[in-house]
This record gives C-alpha cells, sequence and structure tokens, in this order.
C-alpha cells in the first residue's frame, strides 16, 4: 500500500506493506542510514526518531500507525535548537566512542532538552534509560546534555 509519510519536512511516498517498520522504510526504502538498527524490539534505542517532536522506537514502530505525523530523523534533527545543541555539545565532549548508538542518544536527548530545557540528573536517566551503549558513553552523554542545557538557556550554571 501506499503511504506518504511527512520526513524531515518533506513528503515522501512509499509503497509498503502495513505492518513495514518505519525503520526499515527509512533505512532500506528511503536509503536514509542514519537511524539504526540494533535489537528489533525495543529494547535499546538505536533507532530512535521523533514523530510529532516525541522518541518512538521505529524498529516497533509500524508505517501504518503513522498518519500524518511529523518524523524527524538524526539527518534532520540539527536544524532544531535543541538538536543543533545536543549536536555540538557532543562535538566539544567528544560524546562518541563507536558510535553506534549514538544517533538514538542524540534524539533521544533532544527531545528531552525540547520538552524540558532545565533537566536534572533524574530528568536526565528518565529520558535516557532506553538508550543502551555497549561503549558505556553514559558520563558523556549526561555531561553533553548538561552542556547543552547552560548553553540553549541562556543561563549558567546546571
Ligand atoms: S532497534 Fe529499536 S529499540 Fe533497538
Ligand atoms: S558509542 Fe558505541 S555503542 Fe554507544
Amino acid at each position: 500500500m501506499a503511504y506518504t509519510l511527512k520526513i524531515n519536512g518533506r513528503s515522501q511516498t512509499v509503497d509498503v506493506d502495513d505492518d513495514t517498520p518505519l525503520l526499515w522504510v527509512l533505512r532500506d526504502v528511503l536509503g536514509m542510514m542514519g537511524t539504526k538498527f540494533g535489537c528489533g524490539m525495543a529494547l535499546c534505542g538505536a533507532c530512535t526518531v521523533h514523530l510529532d517532536g516525541q522518541p518512538v522506537r521505529s524498529c516497533i514502530t509500524t508505517v501504518d500507525s503513522v498518519g500524518t505525523g511529523e518524523i524527524t530523523t538524526i539527518e534532520a534533527i540539527g536544524r532544531t535548537p535543541a538538536g543543533q545543541r545536543i549536536q555540538q555539545a557532543w562535538i566539544d565532549l567528544e560524546v562518541p566512542q563507536c558510535g553506534y548508538c549514538q544517533s538514538g542518544q542524540i534524539m533521544s536527548a533532544a527531545a528531552l532538552l525540547a520538552a524540558n530545557p532545565r533537566p536534572t540528573d533524574t530528568d536526565i536517566d528518565d529520558a535516557m534509560s532506553g538508550n543502551i551503549c555497549r561503549c558505556g558513553t553514559y558520563v558523556r552523554i549526561r555531561e553533553g546534555i548538561k552542556r547543552a542545557a547552560a548553553g540553549g538557556s541562556g543561563r549558567t550554571g546546571g
């Protein structure tokens, strides 16, 4: 069946089965390889994208459930204020190690910051607990979110 999806501000029409995971639409049909496959079972967060600004696991989000929702992927998150600040903090602090989990980490972090510009440690833990990093970059991820929050608020501290 044909679906017209709103992805990163553009309409894209794809012809796929109703239960095709959004992850495979992005990667296999549209060639957008920034969103990663990790577990395929909503357990690792590598496949995180935004649907109407909310972080969702694209490996378990079927294409027929997306409707007219606005999808944002790692390819475009840098165009949002929160995404831009997160990506700059990730560069400044050299957050990634192997990098495989990091597009999902950035998508979850950007959603957190957009919703909560001054997250506490608990807020960060809650928002990021579903994103697994086998390289153990968790300390730098937390610092990156704090740096992005401090830089984006126009205030110091945090
Ligand atoms: S691949 Fe989707 S949560 Fe792991
Ligand atoms: S940076 Fe390697 S899995 Fe997270």
